[in-house]
């Protein structure tokens, strides 16, 4: 048993307290007033996916209400995420469906009760006392059916050459295949836009980031769609044709709206940027639930993480949101990332060894995740993957990283 499933659930913070998990926001605020005209304490609010499984071990609710419509997959998922991460934990569904498959699903990935839309505050109250009675039936049609929206998780540095596009394409590949749901992988360095040499893919220039990013663009889901190069490793790549002197014309509202229609159809959009926090840069981090500050163990670069967390800061980003990534971390250096972590004030998600078989997969085109799976960069990437997606990767369960 992990130290998360021994929880019992009645400490002082998650007494009583309740965990809404919903996508779509005006269905979550009407959970989140429900519960608070019950009278309980709110644990948080968080869409599918990583920052719901993050708060459920950070908070420690006595009850988690999850959403779940059609398409359920992303919600299934949360769910089952959720109970793996803690076999205790209290999930409860409310849907504006009462579709037999629909709750057949949800109890088959551990929901304990399952209630009729728009949740009341004797719901909550109810559900609370974890009832056992069967589905909430009121014999209600499905209607307004929202897209479920992925999760975007950004690879941030503050340096250029410290592993950024090389996490991004291998945690893409990562994800890919614990999960086994569909994710994006989005270029964002326009100026040398490195994901297209990494997977050995050249897209045609106007089905480039280049291109779809400039000014006046119309995004329809179907020119995203389009695109789109499969790679077969399974994920999406949204590409770069390398802009070494025209990378300005790129919009930053154009990438955010690229970032958001890829989380429109797909369950991870992972998104590289270049070096230097610029407006593109800037807008890919706002768009991100999950952000991925890369770091080395140089001075100079410890220096210009922390110069880059204030920039985060000052564009509005919760630093509840970043996680800070060590690379290169058994390179010769005198400082730990625990020194690491009190120079930036965050606690590090992860440390990322040395890996000499790097350099020959670049120059095969083949991410290093693909060829030799037990390298020290895959199998830290894998844990990585593995504990954003609330997934146990390795053989014995973990707590997760992120814990502070
Ligand atoms: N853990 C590691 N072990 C060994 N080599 C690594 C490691 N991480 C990255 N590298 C190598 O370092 C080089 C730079 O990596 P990468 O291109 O991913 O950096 P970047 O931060 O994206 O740079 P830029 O800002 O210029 O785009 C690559 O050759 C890559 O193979
Ligand atoms: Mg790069």
């Amino acid at each position: 048993m992990t130290s998360l499933q021994e929880r019992t659930h009645v400490d002082a913070a998650g007494a009583s307290s309740v965990l809404v998990v919903d996508p779509n926001l005006d269905s979550r605020l009407d959970a989140v007033t429900a519960v608070k005209q019950a009278g309980l304490p709110l644990a948080g609010e968080a869409p599918y996916g990583a920052e719901a499984t993050f708060l459920e071990a950070d908070r420690a609710p006595a009850l988690i209400l999850v959403a779940l419509e059609e398409p359920p997959m992303r919600g299934i998922a949360t769910i089952e995420a959720i109970r793996r991460q803690n076999a205790n934990a209290a999930v409860v569904v409310y849907s504006s469906s009462a579709a037999p498959e629909l709750l057949r699903q949800a109890m088959r990935a551990g929901a304990r009760d399952f209630l009729a839309k728009p949740l009341s505050a004797r719901d909550v109250t109810e559900a609370l006392a974890f009832r056992a009675d069967g589905p909430g039936d009121d014999g209600e049609a499905p209607g307004n059916r929202e897209r479920g929206t992925g999760t975007v998780i950004t690879v941030a540095g503050a340096k250029g050459g410290i592993g950024k596009s090389t996490l991004a394409a291998n945690l893409a590949v990562a994800l890919r295949e614990i999960t086994s749901q569909d994710v994006a992988l989005l270029d964002t360095d326009v100026q040398f836009g490195d994901i297209g040499v990494i997977f050995d893919v050249e897209p045609p220039h106007d089905r480039c980031v280049s291109y779809l990013g400039r000014e006046g663009v119309t995004l329809s889901r179907d020119v995203v769609a389009e695109s789109l190069i499969r790679h077969e490793s399974g994920i999406d790549i949204l590409a770069v044709l390398p802009e070494p002197n025209d990378w300005r014309v790129v919009r930053p509202e154009q990438v955010a709206r690229l970032a958001r229609a890829l989380a429109e159809t797909h369950e991870y959009v992972v998104v590289d940027t270049p070096g230097t926090i610029n407006e593109v840069v800037a807008a890919a981090l706002c768009e991100a639930d999950v952000i991925l500050l890369v770091t080395s163990l140089e001075m100079s670069s410890i220096k210009d993480t922390k110069t880059a967390v204030r920039v985060l800061g000052s564009l509005g980003v919760d630093s509840g949101r970043i996680r800070l990534v060590i690379n290169d971390s058994t390179s010769a250096s005198a400082i730990t990332p625990d020194d690491v972590a009190e120079a930036t004030g965050l606690p590090v998600a992860t440390s990322i060894p040395h890996d000499r078989q790097l350099g020959r997969s670049v120059q095969r085109g083949v991410p290093v995740y693909l060829e030799h799976r037990g390298g020290t960069f895959p199998r830290a990437v894998a844990d990585l993957a593995g504990s954003l997606a609330g997934v146990t990767t390795g053989s014995r369960r973990r707590r997760l990283p992120f814990l502070r």
